[in-house]
């Protein structure tokens, strides 16, 4: 198909690029399944059940300026950020969700054959970007608690390595990288890329590291604890030479106006959408030990707001195909470090209930 017409002329690496399998959206089940959208239960893409603040609402639906490009500048944006993060705004860039700064880093440092190293099982938009920028792929095995094997990775370091990449916690583990390890990691001089985009839910950060050491770079996003995965924002912390050189690189309107005013709103309005997020870190705890009492889940401790699970009796894609059919939207994977598991992001009280419920029917047949 490719050698003829037009296909011909596409970068023969993207021929064969597999794209990336992201999260059902509720609408595309309408007629497929008995249960109508609006009583969908999306717990498949760690989204934020409560939703934005109010403010961000209500600042939304009063905003006059959607005819006018947004300042590619971000300088409010930034201002606030600084103001949220104890950063310097120099330092500080945003972007349409975290994705897009990954995208740019990869841009930035990534020729062909130049290797990125790559803690796997880790979040799947690493590998889509690297192969985007046609990188080379070392991929470092996580030990069998999915913790960085940061001797391994050390060792892992060429002459060609170019970037290292760093989520913490880390999708779909959900487990936690100790400073003390990133440390160790951030000596290798390496340009190293701390992805923190669950960071509300465990406080722990390298925000305050960045500008000192030279090669730290840390991004987080709006997605998660906000409740803005629909606006797309997120922002990365970064050595100066490097913000300077990815506000020249990035599209110059990349986050737009809404989105911009609602990252705003989220951070003055953070006590509440806090709140939520301790909710949310509660309700996981409540799960996995509901998880756990199915005895047919064995629930990863997480300190995100998800939750694997390997699945020890029947077939995770089934068990996915199952819940969603009863109207209950999870993720599996079933890759050869992750033999049929499921990652299952927490609802709110009622949604995790009605998740049990599922299970435990499900769990009756197998
Ligand atoms: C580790 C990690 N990084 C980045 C992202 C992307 O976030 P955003 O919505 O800001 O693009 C996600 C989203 O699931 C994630 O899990």
């Amino acid at each position: 198909m490719f050698e003829e017409g037009i296909g011909k002329y596409i970068r023969p690496e993207l021929k064969s690029f597999g794209g990336y399998a992201a999260s059902k959206a509720p609408e595309t089940l309408k007629g497929k399944i008995s249960v109508p959208v609006d009583k969908i239960i999306k717990l498949d893409a760690n989204e934020n059940p409560y939703g934005c603040s109010p403010k961000v609402e209500k600042a939304l639906a009063e905003y006059k300026g959607i005819h006018i490009y947004p300042d590619s500048g971000q300088q409010e944006l930034r201002k606030h950020l600084q103001d949220y993060t104890g950063v310097p705004m120099e330092h500080i860039v945003a972007s349409a969700g975290s994705d897009q700064l990954i995208d740019l880093l990869m841009r930035l440092f990534i020729s062909k054959g130049d290797e990125v190293i790559n803690c796997i099982p880790t979040f799947a938009m690493f590998q889509f970007f690297i192969n985007l920028v046609d990188g080379t792929t070392v991929n470092v095995l996580r030990d069998e608690n999915f913790m960085v094997d940061v001797k391994a990775l050390k060792k892992a370091i060429t002459p060609k390595t170019k970037l290292i990449l760093l989520a913490t916690p880390n999708n779909p583990t959900g487990t936690i990288m100790p400073k003390k390890d990133i440390l160790a990691v951030l000596d290798s001089g390496i340009p190293t890329l701390v992805d923190e985009a669950y960071y509300e839910f465990t406080g722990e950060t390298m925000a305050q590291l960045v500008g000192k050491y030279k090669n730290l770079m840390v991004i987080r996003t709006f997605s998660k604890w906000a409740g803005l995965a629909g606006l797309r924002i997120g922002y990365g912390m970064f050595p100066l030479e490097i913000a300077n050189i990815l506000l020249k690189i990035k599209e110059p309107y990349c986050v737009n106006v809404a989105a911009q005013l609602a990252a705003i709103e989220s951070v003055k309005d953070k006590e509440y959408l806090m709140e939520k997020v301790k909710i949310i870190s509660a309700e996981r705890d409540n799960l996995y030990t509901l998880l756990q009492q199915t005895g047919w889940l064995k629930p990863y401790p997480s300190k995100a707001n998800f939750i694997l699970c390997a699945v020890l009796k029947g077939r995770a894609k089934d068990i996915q195909q199952k819940l969603e059919e009863m109207g209950i939207l999870v993720r599996y994977f079933y890759t050869p470090l992750l033999k049929d598991s499921l990652r299952i992001s927490v609802g709110k009280p009622e949604e995790n209930k009605a998740l049990i419920q599922a299970l435990n029917k499900i769990g009756e047949g197998l």
